[in-house]
């Protein structure tokens, strides 16, 4: 198995590319389900993640071609040929839960295993349900797989009240709306950049929807969407990831594409700790002195509040503050696993609930540790950079469903870091 061995204690200067959005092309990709034409996306990351999407849809009878690297993927479902999604690839990523509305919208009729994913709490999908159920579809939970269908005629508009934000159940909503009969209102509807990006692409493919980036969503259903090309947007969390590399290892780096209006809340907090974020020509600029850094509490929350994919690393960065930082994790229960991880390269955390409290120390010091999640894998990998001596952090697979080439990446700037095999 894979292992990433990161030396740290050198500066980080240059540039890193930040990539698609792998949470945007997660929700895109079956997109294709809603149509009988071409969908093309450029801007695809390359990452696990969006191979087992690719793999799911295939398995229904979608053709996805991987064109340019991996960086465009033209996506057909004119030949669909099946609604299940089976349990052995649902299993491995929670987002194939997205396939559930598109499938039921165009085919009346959707099959999907109750989905696994990151380790992060219990992440039912009963808000998916009951959005699909108001739309008029009838849901029955058999033997670990959904079994949905829509009433003859096909899925009605409706009113969605969600009573809390979720971005999946907003996705599949929103898609599977873009085909219902009559007007759709979804009220409380997720804001994250990435269902902006959805919407605006389903009405590149002839969808009638107005609110996005709202809490409020009206989608007008049509008869049948077309074809189209969509440029996956920016994601947001790989850039706030690299943001905070030379944040904590020190140095000055461009994120090239980086757009400050996507990371605000986070960027808002770094700031606040003494790093110097610019915005530049082409993307964005962090840099970092020698001063140690300053503590600050971080609560996260829906867009366009502190995004939950970037606490575990900014816990990395306030390990070593001059005082007291308090990060309350309001999305996800369970969401602190890479903190006992951190402790073993010297960070000082206690946590009770969903409340973390770290005491900024000096250094940390290099330690084998092990990845958790996608987030906590990278989040160690950060503190790595700063930390005296050698850090292996193992199970990486989880780095790959969500970092394209982040050894390049980081390497490129300076950072000594390599995959080793054990
Ligand atoms: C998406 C992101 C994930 C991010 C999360 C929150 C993708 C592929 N993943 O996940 O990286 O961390 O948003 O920003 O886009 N919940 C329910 N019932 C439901 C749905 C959700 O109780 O039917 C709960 C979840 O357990 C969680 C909260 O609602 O506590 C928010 O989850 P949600 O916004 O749905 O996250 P995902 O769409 O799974």
């Amino acid at each position: 198995m894979d292992a990433i061995l990161v030396r740290g204690g050198t500066e980080l200067n240059g540039t890193i590319p930040i990539a698609g959005a792998k949470n945007a092309c997660l929700t895109l990709m079956p997109a294709t389900l809603l149509t009988d034409e071409p969908l093309t996306l450029t801007n695809a990351p390359r990452l696990s993640d969006i191979r087992t999407m690719t793999q799911l849809l295939q398995s229904l009878g979608a053709e996805v071609q991987s064109l340019q690297g991996g960086q465009v993927l033209a996506l057909s479902s004119h030949d669909v040929t099946s609604q299940r999604a089976e349990y052995d690839i649902v299993r491995k990523m929670r987002a194939s839960v997205l396939v559930l509305g598109p499938l039921l919208a165009r085919f009346g009729r959707a099959e999907v295993s109750l989905p696994g994913g990151c380790a992060i709490g219990a992440r039912p999908v009963d808000l998916h349900l009951r959005a699909l159920e108001a739309m008029g579809a009838e849901m029955d939970l058999r033997e670990g797989y959904i079994h949905a269908r829509a009433p003859a005629g096909g899925l009605r508009g409706a009113t969605v009240d969600f009573p809390f934000v979720s971005v999946g159940a907003t996705e599949n909503a929103l898609m599977a709306a873009t085909l219902a009969r009559g007007t759709t209102v979804l009220r409380n509807a997720a804001r994250e950049p990435e269902i902006v990006d959805l919407a605006q692409c389903l009405r590149r493919m002839g969808a009638r929807i107005s609110g996005e980036g709202s809490d409020t969503i009206e989608i007008e259903g049509v008869a049948a969407l077309g074809g189209a090309t969509h440029r996956v947007v920016l994601d947001r969390i790989e850039l706030g990831t690299y943001m905070l590399a030379p944040a904590i290892a020190g140095g000055s780096v461009e994120l090239a594409g980086g757009r400050i209006d996507l990371v605000a809340a986070f960027a808002e907090k770094l700031a606040a700790t003494g790093v110097e974020i610019a915005e530049t020509a082409t993307g964005l600029r962090v840099s970092r002195g020698p001063e140690r850094i300053r503590p600050v509490d971080v609560a996260t929350a829906p867009f366009p509040g502190f995004p939950t994919d970037l606490q575990a690393q900014m816990m990395a960065h306030l390990a070593t503050a001059s005082g007291v930082s308090v990060l309350e994790e309001r999305i996800f229960e369970n969401r602190f696993m890479h903190a006992p991880e951190l402790a073993r390269m010297g960070a000082r955390i206690e946590v009770q609930g969903g409340t973390a409290r770290v005491q900024g120390v000096e250094r940390l010091r290099g330690a084998p540790v092990m990845a958790t999640d996608l987030r906590a894998s990278v989040s160690l990998i950060l503190a790595g950079l700063a930390a005296e001596g050698e850090t292996l952090v193992k199970r990486v697979y989880h780095l790959d469903r969500g970092y394209e080439r982040l050894e390049a990446k980081l390497g490129a700037v300076g950072a000594r870091i390599e995959r080793v095999s054990e």
